[in-house]
């Protein structure tokens, strides 16, 4: 079986292409090379020609629409590496309190380099986490439906009292979102009134708190919760 080095040695953005194929499937259901792109922040001909190389080596199947979908052999790669990211982000942000708004970037940068034995130990050691710090659900676990279906925050009512369930990893890589989140301490089990909801936009209070803030709808809508009132 391939592992995650050989197929970065072979072809170094393949582990990064089989992570936002597995992370834009379960979020939105289907993935393509527009999309990819768009996420990816690369070029739709840069994605073609990955798509080629990975299609070549049977991790990925494309259909007559364009659609991208994981082969088994794929998804195994894909969520190997999602679960080292989700590890060293824990790592970075419980072990070394290296701040929670920096840790999706640096762990992207590592991720690819632990081996399997170092990575099955920090799962034992950091208490097999279910979710990363930011609350996306390790692959294949029971509660991993749940949160990926969860609401945005910004479509809950008015006046309910919102827990938050998740920053997306989609919103992670929006350019300033998770400094935003930091600042304002939205965070998984943070809670807040919904103020007022108007086109996407929120204005929040802490529950615990009394100086209520406003959250542009870019940043609102990567954010799942659920009402809790
Ligand atoms: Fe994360």
């Amino acid at each position: 079986m391939l592992t995650v080095s050989e197929l970065r040695s072979g072809h170094p953005a393949a582990p990064e292409y089989l992570v936002n194929i597995f992370v834009i499937q379960r979020d939105y259901g289907y993935a393509n090379n527009a999309r990819l792109a768009k996420w990816m922040h690369v070029s739709r001909s840069a994605v073609s020609q990955a798509i080629s190389r990975l299609k070549a080596l049977s991790l990925i199947v494309q259909d007559e629409y364009g659609g991208v979908r994981l082969s088994p052999e794929g998804r195994r790669l894909a969520t190997s590496v999602l679960r080292r990211h989700y590890l060293i982000e824990h790592l970075l942000v419980r072990v070394l309190d290296y701040p929670w708004d920096k840790a999706d970037e640096e762990a992207s940068r590592v991720q690819e380099t632990i081996s399997d034995d170092f990575t099955a130990y920090l799962y034992t050691y950091l208490g097999e986490p279910v979710t990363c710090p930011h609350g996306n659900p390790f692959p294949d676990t029971p509660e991993e439906k749940n949160l990926v279906e969860a609401m945005r925050i910004c479509e809950l009512e008015e006046n309910v009292t919102a827990r938050v369930l998740r920053i997306t990893e989609e919103g992670e890589n929006v350019q300033g979102m998770l400094t935003a989140c930091y600042r304002h301490h939205i965070s998984p089990g943070a809670e807040f009134v919904i103020l007022k909801a108007e086109d996407g936009a929120l204005r929040l209070r802490p529950v615990d708190g009394d100086v209520a803030f406003s959250l542009p709808a870019k940043y609102a809508k990567h954010i799942r919760a659920k009402s809790i009132s």
